[in-house]
């Protein structure tokens, strides 16, 4: 349990009763990353995510945690969601930052770090020792809490429209 300015919070396991709030909460930031034109292309979007997110909640080789705070059980303030992998040459397992959110309104309390903490927990207790993510170059504020973590720049994703 981490005591955050007036909260205490706690870290759970999700469940699948959660999968609603989280991804009402991880909405926004994915259509900000999908960088749309229409209106027609955030619905189709907007469903896609919904259905991606069923779907990698039922795969075995994931955890999701949650943050809430002790007085307030039901509201969730942020979630991380983690998978199990593994090098692609090499094969040296790790763990993989597939998401991380903290409501809005609930930012820069640490709900962010305190999420991280435990996906490093988590980590160690599969036996890997490392932890990997992807965030979107233009996630400027992500990518400030990363390095902030302790995160360096590894691999270059690339990308052209053809
Ligand atoms: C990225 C995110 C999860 C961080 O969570 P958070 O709870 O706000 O972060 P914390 O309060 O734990 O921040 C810890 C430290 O990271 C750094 N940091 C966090 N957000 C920052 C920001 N917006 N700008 C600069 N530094 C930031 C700060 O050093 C901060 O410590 P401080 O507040 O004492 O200065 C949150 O901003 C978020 O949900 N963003 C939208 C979703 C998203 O982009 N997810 C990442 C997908 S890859």
């Amino acid at each position: 349990m981490t005591v955050l300015v007036g909260m205490k919070i706690s870290i759970r396991e999700a469940r699948a009763g959660d999968l609603p709030a989280i991804k009402e909460m991880d909405r926004d930031v994915v259509l900000f990353v999908a960088g749309l034109d229409s209106a027609k292309d955030l619905a189709e979007v907007s469903k896609r995510h919904e259905e991606i997110f069923e779907r990698w909640f039922s795969i075995s080789e994931q955890k999701v945690f949650i943050a809430f705070d002790e007085a307030k059980p039901e509201a969730i303030l942020g979630f991380v969601w983690l998978i199990n992998n593994s090098e692609q040459f090499t094969g040296i397992p790790y763990c993989f930052v597939m998401d991380l959110g903290a409501r809005e309104g609930h930012r820069r309390q640490g709900i962010g770090k305190a999420l991280m903490g435990r996906a490093m927990e988590y980590t160690k207790s599969t036996g890997c020792d490392r932890l990997k993510l992807m965030v979107n170059a233009r996630n400027k504020n992500a990518i400030r809490f990363y390095r902030q973590l302790g995160f360096e720049l590894e691999d270059l994703y690339m990308k052209k429209k053809v």
